[in-house]
């Protein structure tokens, strides 16, 4: 089979496509339908059947004689460890957490909020939870306790389970102050919360509320208790994952059990070009969705081992990192965002540090996260001598858009194209009044519906902001809100969001949950972030700000607040470092602020001045002041 004849074949036929990819999954019943058409818009996927994610991805393994398999490597520089689990460990490890979890009220349907460093811990906290039937909502370590608090509102979790602290290079970030705040801050408050206490910074836990995660579960294992795999049905859901909206709300993505485990299957075999037993590396973090494709569920479910790595591709020690991670443990593909090669590009620009190992089981390289820009494909192409694969996707998704499949037999690449559709996925690009342009042209790109297995059902707790976000712009189609073309020869090109997201390091940010930071300063009338073009991180934020008539405050100590604020309430993830001082913000007669226009002048690119806007002079004032700090390009 090609990609040709596997789309294809899709194309022909999808539920039969995707009937034949569920063979991949162990089912305790059955699908009744494989996909159910008439319910909502994104239908149900192998509604009747009952399933368990956690069994799929683990003890049906044990079960058939791979227990002895490695099936997680954790590999962590900044604590200098390496530690490894078999399938058979993973099972202990995972069936003790599980009983646990439900010692401290957890029960098939409860939400479990996963606040941890990238430790194993936080693999076997998202592998009990679906032994459970339970649904867990993970918050990547770099958010601040308000961005906690508002996923624990909303998920209502009977559990957090948690790390004293994360490791950042040189830097201790102390979880637990974290913790207790967000949980202040929050309506709802957790039954208990199960800390693992770090050694490098253990802290206090909090009476009658906190438990040691190392007790319990070494109790549990002692006592020689555990628990099975709950049956759950293919459509309950397995966890919810937040991501930035417009909105200082983030939207809680829900993904289904059975599709999610039947699209992972099929990518990684087909995809990736994996097979069973072989190593498979995300460097990413378990807080985003690459995380949790590709660093948990996708791997274990095709057997593979997984690598969790603790570090950063530079500085941990230093360029060659990654390259020693390969070698060490005879990683097949690597799937990182382009941000970490342009961070070794920088310090090793001749690539001289790939020489010192061992490459030898390494095949491929997987971008996404970002656009992956030429010059850093050609860089990986030509120092690596091997496959690079830009494709692309979204925490919506769960799973690749547009790729190059190089299980099927990789089709020749084009530089800046994230591939060509996968198989689910019928791709268009549409003008805004939702016609279809014509190749070429850069458009509003969209999937027709149905979405595929592993898509999203629903957003927690908001279906009809699922509704207004996603599928009522296009009627008939899943709005991805990205900007792009299709060209002759069917190729994707994703050019930029078309709403307030910006990328920065590869983390999905909403420019608008900063302004909102931002807006509450006493002193600040109004403000402005854009995402200014960045080459290491793809794209920076960069905020502007009118101080409140008297305000008379000396901006670099403003800036400095500023910058202060959306760390405490948004993190240090934000990156936000700069906001400059505006007499106006430039808006159309009706009163939309142009940060189109402002993001092209900060990143000295040509702009057309909008036909709409209220007075152009302010467009020389937003230059002027940026001029000032030397800000321009
Ligand atoms: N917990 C706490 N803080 C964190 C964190 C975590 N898990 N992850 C990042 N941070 C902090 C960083 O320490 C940094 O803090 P600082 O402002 O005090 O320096 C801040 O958040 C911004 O982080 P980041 O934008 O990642 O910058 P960086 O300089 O630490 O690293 C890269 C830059 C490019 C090396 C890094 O982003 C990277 O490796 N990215 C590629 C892989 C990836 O994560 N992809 C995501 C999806 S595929
Ligand atoms: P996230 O939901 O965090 O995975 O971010 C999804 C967004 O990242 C997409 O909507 C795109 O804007 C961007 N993105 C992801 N992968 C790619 C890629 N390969 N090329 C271009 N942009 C990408």
């Amino acid at each position: 089979m090609t990609y040709e004849t596997a789309y294809a074949a899709w194309k022909a036929d999808p539920v039969a496509f995707w009937e034949e990819a569920a063979k991949g999954i162990d089912w305790f019943e059955p699908a009744t339908s494989v996909f159910n058409a008439d319910a909502g818009v994104y239908g149900r996927w192998f509604d009747g059947a009952q399933c368990n994610t956690c069994f799929n991805a683990v003890d049906r393994h044990v079960e058939a004689g791979h227990g002895d398999r490695l099936a997680l490597v954790y590999d962590s520089p900044v604590t200098d460890t390496v530690s490894r689990f078999t399938f058979a460990e993973l099972q202990a490890e995972v069936s003790a957490l599980a009983h646990v979890l439900r010692g401290l009220g957890v029960e098939k349907g409860d939400r479990v909020v996963i606040y941890m460093s990238m430790v194993p811990q936080a693999v076997f906290a998202m592998l009990a939870c679906a032994r459970l039937g339970a649904i867990h909502s993970v918050v990547f370590g770099g958010f601040a306790a308000n961005e906690l608090a508002t996923r624990i509102d909303d998920a209502a979790p009977k559990a957090i389970v948690s790390t004293s602290c994360g490791i950042e290079p040189g830097r201790i970030v102390s979880y637990k102050p974290l913790l207790d705040e967000a949980i202040e801050i929050a309506r709802a408050k957790p039954n208990a919360c199960l800390i693992l206490q770090r050694e490098v910074h253990p802290c206090e836990l909090t009476e009658g509320r906190d438990h040691d995660y190392a007790d319990l579960v070494g109790a549990a294992k002692a006592a020689g208790q555990g628990t099975e795999c709950v049956p759950v049905a293919a459509t309950d859901p397995l966890y919810i994952l937040y991501t930035s909206g417009t909105t200082g709300q983030p939207k809680g993505v829900v993904r289904d059990t059975g599709g999610h485990m039947v699209a992972l299957k099929w990518t990684m075999e087909k995809h990736y070009g994996l097979k069973s037993g072989e190593v498979f590396w995300a460097a990413s973090d378990v807080g985003w969705v690459v995380g949790h494709s590709y660093i948990c569920y996708g791997p274990l479910l095709h057997g593979c081992t997984t690598v969790m790595y603790e570090g950063k591709p530079v500085g941990t020690p230093d360029a060659g990192a990654f390259w020693r991670v390969i070698q060490d443990h005879k990683v097949a593909a690597l799937f990182t965002a382009p941000t970490a090669f342009r961070a070794i590009k920088k310090e090793d620009p001749k690539g001289e540090l790939i020489a010192k190992y061992d490459l030898k089981d390494f095949r491929t390289l997987f971008l996404a996260g970002e656009r992956s820009d030429p010059a850093t494909i050609e860089w990986a192409q030509e120092k690596l001598d091997r496959l690079v694969v830009d494709h692309w996707w979204q925490t919506e998704t769960g799973w690749a858009m547009s790729g190059n499949p190089v299980g099927l037999g990789a089709f020749p690449i084009k530089l800046g194209s994230p591939g060509k559709p996968m198989p689910g996925y019928d791709i268009h690009v549409l003008d805004d009044e939702g016609n279809p342009v014509v190749p070429g042209t850069l458009g509003n790109i969209v999937c027709k519906l149905p979405l595929p297995p592993s898509g999203f059902p629903t957003l927690w707790n908001a279906p009809e902001r699922f509704l207004s976000s996603y599928m009522e712009e296009f009627p008939g189609y899943y709005a991805t809100s990205d900007a792009g073309i299709i060209d002759d020869d069917g190729y994707v090109f994703i050019m930029a969001r078309t709403d307030d997201i910006i990328n920065v390091a590869g983390h999905r940010l909403s420019t608008g949950a900063m302004e909102e930071v931002i807006a509450a300063h006493p002193d600040i009338a109004e403000c402005a972030v854009v995402g200014k073009v960045d080459a290491l991180k793809g794209q920076m934020p960069l905020g502007f700000y009118v101080t409140n008539d008297g305000a008379n405050r000396a901006s670099d100590e403003l800036e400095k607040e500023l910058v202060q604020l959306v760390r405490n309430k948004i993190g240090a993830v934000a990156a936000f470092k700069t906001a400059v001082p505006v007499l106006r913000l430039p808006k159309t007669r009706s009163g939309k602020v142009l940060r189109g226009t402002m993001q092209k002048i900060a990143d000295g690119a040509d702009y057309k001045q909008p036909a709409a806007i209220d007075d152009p002079a302010i467009l020389t004032e937003i230059t002027d002041a940026l001029n000032t700090r030397d800000l321009i390009g």
